[in-house]
């Protein structure tokens, strides 16, 4: 496996790999790999050739006030999960390399970026998508992946992609949750035990979703009411939103029908942990 740190370093590799007649499929990351990450890389090895996974604390995706100087940075660790999981370079640029002036270009996805997430962290979308193209437009992949943890950011680029002919495949990988059900984060490391025992009432709640709507239930506002009496049970929870949107369009929907995303934003001491499930009423 190699350590790419700069553009044209790691464009030289894909060259090499493309003139085999590989196809290259990417994992983006900001590193402080977990099983979450690992199941992404262990896809894109299944599924192309040769496998890229980006390494990068994107400043321009943080807010003020946000963990950006504290966000974990284990790289030799980091690298090592990689060279296990099959991947064939880790592209590790510096932020220099990435933003080597002032950023005047981003690429912005309207309308799916303003709910859930986006109302609380103003600009993250935008510097989510702008890395996201950089890195595409650097490493040129057939197919990036991306994980179900982050709904909200995975049907962003999805659409950025649409909209911008951008040519790849997005694939979107399940989430990877503890034996507890607490969707695996690199922010789960912030919580004492305490708190992480507590933070396991997140997917609780969307438990409660799920079984609701198997029960049939279709009074939404009913269901939410529910979910935030389950996380309320725990005074070290603040809840940041509990919603119910339109998988299409993130908007909030009245009654559950078709296919629904229930999205859910805590914090939790230092912690912000978000989760979410997709439930297809249909079936
Ligand atoms: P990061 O938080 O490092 O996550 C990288 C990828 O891993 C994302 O696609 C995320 O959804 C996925 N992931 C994280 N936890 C997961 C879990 N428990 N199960 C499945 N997938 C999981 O998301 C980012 O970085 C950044 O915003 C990035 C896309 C790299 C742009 O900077």
């Amino acid at each position: 496996m190699e350590v790419a740190e700069t553009v044209s370093s790691v464009r030289g590799l894909v060259e090499a790999a493309r003139r085999q007649g590989k196809t290259i499929g990417l994992v983006p990351t900001m590193g402080a790999l977990h099983i979450g990450h690992v199941s992404l890389i262990e896809a894109a090895v299944q599924q192309t050739d040769f496998v890229v996974v980006s390494i990068f604390v994107n400043p321009t995706q943080f807010c003020p006030g946000e963990d950006l100087a504290k966000y974990p940075r284990p790289f030799d660790a980091d690298c090592e999960i990689c060279r296990k999981a099959g991947a064939d370079v880790v592209f590790a640029p510096t932020a220099d390399q990435m933003y080597p002036a002032e950023n005047l270009t981003w690429v912005t996805v309207e309308k799916l970026t303003e709910p859930l997430c986006g109302q609380f962290r103003p600009g993250h979308f935008r510097g989510v998508t702008t890395v996201c193209a950089k890195l595409f437009n650097i490493v040129g992949p057939d197919v990036a992946f991306f994980g179900q943890k982050d709904a909200q950011q995975a049907i962003v680029i999805k659409r950025m992609v649409a909209d911008l002919n951008m040519p790849l495949e997005i694939v979107i990988c399940p989430t990877v949750r503890e034996p507890d059900g607490l969707a695996v984060s690199s922010r789960n490391q912030y919580l004492n035990p305490e708190q992480r025992k507590d933070a396991t009432y997140v997917y609780k709640s969307l438990q409660k979703c799920q079984e609701m709507i198997d029960a049939g239930v279709t009074d939404t506002q009913k269901i939410l009411t529910e979910m935030r009496r389950v996380l309320q049970q725990v005074p070290s929870i603040e809840i940041e939103y509990v919603s119910i949107v339109d998988v299409g369009t993130l908007q909030d929907i009245d009654k559950i029908a078709g296919k629904i995303l229930a999205a859910v934003a805590v914090n939790i001491g230092p912690a912000r942990l978000i989760d979410n499930i997709l439930v297809d009423s249909n079936r």
